[in-house]
């Protein structure tokens, strides 16, 4: 560095849990999901940046109710929520282009306890252009970006600095099936210190209609940001899929209380992916399940966290009971 600028030291430090998109698990996922019966693949597999641009489209969209059900919970809450956790550090998991993290930043910047924020997420872009902004917008903040996958990577997160208040939120955990969600749970637990908070966000079980509304909109984005993960598996494994030979299907299934996403092969047709040695067939009207989102009680909540060794310590909901908020501790 040259003795004449006096530059700042850095405040924004980038790590990579793995090298490049192709350390994804997208081509095991690709070989396991595509040769079962019930064709599958994990929801991760949605957001490049493309599809990262095609949530944030969802997230304004008028029928999807829990990004904005959540940032209204936690522009009234974020400032109890910080006092009663005393945090300085933000730790979010799967933070996408960091909106409501905003909120909370603020609601640490006013309680003078503000020093790091560490964001974990697989979207490279978003990471870097979040955590810029943020520098700028926070004076003495240290942002840590993890470009990585939660479920894999934890172990990656830098030693903590202050007290921390870990946040999930957008009700991503919904993700998960249940062992899996009780699992990743029970891994958020191990990151925990007595005094560290969890908070949580859980879209709640509602009338069928607005659940189904809320992923099959007029405007048809989350039509389009289904089959983005066909584009994925095109770039990533140099298929072949006619994306738009795919329909959009959004169902709530009551027994397990969760909305799917399917793509349905309009016509039979054969789709190869070179990079993993794959032909796969689709009859007429196949279904390709691409995510399970869950919809949480209070009680099978608690349920959950108990069995990963959490307990609620606050719970914070709309007027409609649409979404919530949850505060945990670690207890074992
Ligand atoms: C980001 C997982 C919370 O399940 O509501 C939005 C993803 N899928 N529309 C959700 C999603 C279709 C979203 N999460």
């Amino acid at each position: 560095m040259s003795p004449r600028t006096r530059t700042a030291p850095p405040q924004i430090t980038i790590d990579h849990a793995f090298e490049d998109a192709a350390m994804r698990t997208l081509p095991e996922d690709a070989l396991d999901g595509l040769t079962q019966p019930f064709k599958e693949l994990p929801p991760k597999h949605f957001y490049d940046a493309r599809g990262a641009a095609l949530f944030e489209q969802i997230c304004e969209l008028p029928e999807y109710y829990p990004t904005r059900t959540e940032r209204a919970i936690l522009e009234r809450a974020a400032d109890e929520i910080v006092a009663s956790t005393g945090a300085g550090e933000l730790v979010e998991l799967g933070s996408g282009s960091a909106t409501k993290t905003r909120v909370l930043l603020d609601a640490m910047a006013r309680a003078g306890t503000l020093e790091r924020y560490v964001a974990i997420d697989v979207t490279e872009s978003a990471v870097r252009e979040s955590g810029l902004q943020l520098i700028e917008e926070y004076p003495g903040l240290s942002v840590h970006g993890l470009i990585g996958d939660f479920e894999r990577h934890l172990d990656r997160l830098p030693a903590p600095r202050a007290r921390r208040l870990v946040v999930f939120l957008g009700g991503t955990i919904g993700n998960f099936r249940p062992g899996a969600r009780r699992r990743f749970l029970r891994a958020i637990c191990a990151l925990l210190e007595r005094d560290d908070r969890l908070l949580l966000g859980t879209d709640l079980v509602k009338d069928r209609a607005t659940l189904i509304a809320a992923y099959d909109d007029q405007a048809g984005i989350t039509a389009r940001f289904n089959r983005n993960m066909l584009r994925v598996l095109n770039r990533e494994l140099g298929g072949d899929f006619a994306p738009d030979e795919f329909d959009h299907v959004a169902l709530f299934d009551d027994r397990n209380e969760w909305i799917e996403m399917r793509l349905r092969a309009r016509s039979r047709q054969t789709v190869t992916l070179p990079v993993i040695g794959l032909q796969v067939d689709f009859a007429a009207g196949e279904e390709l399940r691409t995510e399970i989102s869950a919809k949480f009680t209070r009680a099978r909540l608690e349920a959950d966290l108990a069995a990963a060794g959490l307990a609620l310590d606050g719970w914070y909901t709309d007027p409609r009971d649409w979404f919530a908020l949850s505060l945990a501790r670690r207890v074992v």
